[in-house]
Order: structure tokens, then sequence, then C-alpha cells
């Protein structure tokens, strides 16, 4: 079980490394689930697709789902792996989109116009994204790869291509955010290495692709948007598997806004901050509505309050507000969940607990106490991994995240 909601052992299982995904959970946590669902399992939803563990995992085990995922990146990813693509061909525009880019003139004055302006050469007081030269070889693929007639194969080469933009620009990125690397400005990437990314990154994905091109289902529903919403328009299942973002400071949109950018994703700054209020209040990095429902879970309450008594050491004076919004919006996904599943069905939550000037958020506690008024019973917490405690919170030891099962009622 420890090993079940780290992606580290999964590194080399096919799909998963198109984009490596810390945040990913093990495939056979689905398997898990199935076995345990009581009844047949026709159909398995996840409201946070990710990087699409579920929805594979799922075609694998013969079973069709349904995923929503608000970043148009994750979904593209998400889509490109579990839909069928007409392989021939895919090979062919491989050959055309090489030759075209290989053919591309020089490049607009600005590659990304609207993106901030650190994205590319001279960036602001000399820090960078992109070196000029890079950023005119990754938007020659992009134009190459647009120009292609098959949106199947438009969107596969998009992502992989998308994957080659973190290593090849000067920085990095975690949970905590981007960070120039240590030696950016020696280490000089050549315009060649988004060459090799790109036709490495295509090798595999057609591997994969190939390789398990008789999955045991084949069907699937992609719901682009906002699962606060998009649950209300889920079809009928019997099992939700899942893991939403959790109450701390990673913020989905900020983490993947290379890529968002990069390949085209995000056109203007409006779309950024559309993007941004879309994704759950799971976080503070930017400042939006806290309203929140007046939920009936001591559990919740209780924390609320404590953080509201040491608001003067929070590092930002909306986390109370965060935290009662983010319980809100799961209640609104599990409700939403659990108004499409039959008595007997169950959802699989994978959760992170928090914690802010010695407070612990129990975000497992605190929706297994919200579960009764949503329609669901909680079967079981369990501990899964750990994660490190984030340096706003000191760094000090280890945070839990749990595995909740909720069975509808
Ligand atoms: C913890 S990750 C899911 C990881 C996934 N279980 C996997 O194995 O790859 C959470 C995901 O929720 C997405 N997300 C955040 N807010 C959302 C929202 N309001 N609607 C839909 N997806 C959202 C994020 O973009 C992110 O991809």
């Amino acid at each position: 079980m420890a090993t079940i909601g780290t992606n580290a052992g999964s590194v080399a299982l096919p799909f998963q490394d198109w984009r490596r995904f810390k945040e990913a959970f093990a495939p056979e946590l689905v398997e898990m689930a199935v076995s345990e669902t009581p009844g047949r399992v026709e159909r398995i939803v996840d409201p946070f697709g990710g990087s699409g563990t579920t929805a594979l995992a799922a075609q694998f085990l013969g079973i069709n789902p349904t995923t929503i995922e608000v970043n148009p990146y994750l979904a593209d990813l998400i889509e490109a792996k579990i839909s069928r693509i007409d392989l021939e061909a895919a090979a062919l525009a491989f050959a055309r989109v090489v030759e075209r880019a290989g053919n591309s003139v020089a490049p607009p004055q600005n590659p990304f116009p609207d993106a901030p302006r650190t994205f590319v050469e001279p960036g602001v007081d000399n820090r960078y994204i992109f070196s000029k030269a890079v950023a005119a070889r990754l938007v020659a693929y992009r134009d190459a790869i647009m120009a292609e007639a098959n949106e199947g194969i438009r969107r596969l080469f998009r992502v992989v291509l998308a994957s080659a933009a973190v290593p090849v620009s000067n920085v990095t990125i975690s949970g905590k955010g981007r960070r120039y690397r240590s030696n950016w400005q020696s280490r000089r990437v050549s315009p060649a290495a988004v060459d090799s990314w790109f036709r490495d990154g295509v090798l595999q994905a057609l591997y994969d692709l190939r390789r398990f091109a008789d999955r045991s289902c084949q069907e699937y529903t992609l719901l682009r948007g906002d699962a606060r919403q998009l649950v209300n328009d889920l079809p009928q299942h019997q099992l939700a598997v899942f893991s939403p973002p959790y109450p701390n400071s990673f913020d989905y949109t900020d983490v993947y806004n290379v890529e968002l950018w990069a390949l085209g994703y995000l056109s203007s700054r409006g779309a950024n901050t559309a993007l941004r209020n879309a994704t759950l209040r799971s976080h503070v990095q930017i400042h939006r509505d806290m309203t929140a429902d007046d939920l009936a879970a001591k559990t919740l309450g209780e924390t609320v309050r404590k953080l509201e008594s040491v608001s003067e050491r929070l590092w930002n004076r909306h986390i109370p507000s965060m935290v009662a919004a983010y319980a809100s919006d799961m209640a609104v996904v599990i409700r939403g969940i659990g108004r499409a599943m039959p008595r007997g069905g169950r959802a699989y939550i994978v959760v992170g607990d928090s914690r802010y000037a010695e407070v612990d958020v129990p975000v497992a506690a605190i929706l297994a106490e919200l579960a009764p008024g949503l329609g669901f019973e909680p079967l079981r917490v369990e501990p899964f991994r750990s994660m490190r405690v984030s340096p706003q919170q000191g760094g000090r030891p280890q945070l839990s995240e749990s595995l909740l099962v909720l069975g509808r009622r």
C-alpha cells in the first residue's frame, strides 16, 4: 500500500514518462478500487485528471473512463494517451513536421507575444527562460505541428513538444515554483536539443501507443474545464478514483506555465487568469473570491478557527478562508460525483494534509466528516505516503497523505 500513492516506482511505466508528473498516483490504486467495489464497474470517473492515470488504467482494465481536467495542456496530454490514432499516418506526419521545421525561416521578433517578458531573451534584468535560438526552434516545430490536418496527430505531437519545453529552458520547476538552473548562463542549450527531445519523445509515444494499441477498452469521455461545474455532466458511473490538488502552495497553473505559454495553450494574460480562477481554491497565490458554504463539519470549523487565531503568523492572511473555500469546492465535486452514482458505488480519494503556523489541516478527516451530508458514508481512511512540509511551513517533519474511501448511500 505504501507504494500505491507514489509514482516513484512508475517512471518506467509506459505512457507515464511522456511527461514526468510527480503528483500522479500509481495505476494499481485503480485496480484495487475496482476489485473492492461491489458489483460490476462499467464506468470510472476522475474529476482531476492530471496525467491521466485513472483513465488509462481504466482502459487497461476494460472499463470506460470519464475524466475532467481544467488545464488545457494536461487535458491534451490525457487525450493523446487514451485516444486512438492512426500510427502509419502519424509516422508520415512526423517526417513532414521535421522537414517543415527544418525549412523554417527566422522567427518573429517575439515568438510568444503575450507571454510574460521573462520568457525569451533578453528577458527582464537579463534573466530569461528560453534563449532566442531555442525559442525559435520551439516555435518552428510548434508551427510545423499546427500545420498538420489531423487533430489527434497535432495533439500528440504538441504534448510531446511541450514535454521538451522545460528541459530546453533555463529553469526547473518544482512544487515551490520556477527556479533558474544554478549554471544556466554557462549551460547554453543548443537549439538542436529541441530536435532530439522532440524526435525521442515522438518515438517513445508511438512505441507506447503501438504496443498497447489493443487495450480492452478504447472508449473515453474527456470533459475539459472546471470540475466544480462539469460534475453536473457526468454519466452514470459506479466508481470514482481521484486525487485533487492539496490545500498548499502548489499552484497547477504556475507549475505548467512554461508548457502552457510555449505551446500556445495560453495566448493572453486574460486566459491565464481565467485558468487560475477555474482551478480548485487550493492555494492563495492569486487573490480570488474565497466565499465558502456553511458546511457541517466540526473539524473544519475548528481548523478554520485555529488558523484565524494565529492569523498574524500566517504567511498569507487568506489561508483560513482558503481552507474553508477548499472544503466547499471539494464538497461540490463529491456531491456531484454521488449524483451520478448508484447506491454501493465508491469514491477513492487521495488527499494530503497541510500545516500552517503549527495548525494542522487534516483534509481526509474533514472530508470524511462532510461525506454523510454529500450522500456518502466514510468506509476507511488509511495513510498513504508522506510529503515534505513546504518551506513556508518551516520545513519540519512530514505531512500525511491519506486514501479516503467513501461508499454511496
Ligand atoms: C493531483 S493532480 C491529479 C493527478 C492524477 N491523479 C494523476 O495520477 O496524474 C490534480 C489535477 O487537478 C487539476 N485541477 C485543478 N483544479 C481543477 C478543476 N477545478 N477542475 C478540474 N481539474 C482541476 C489540476 O490541473 C491537476 O492536473
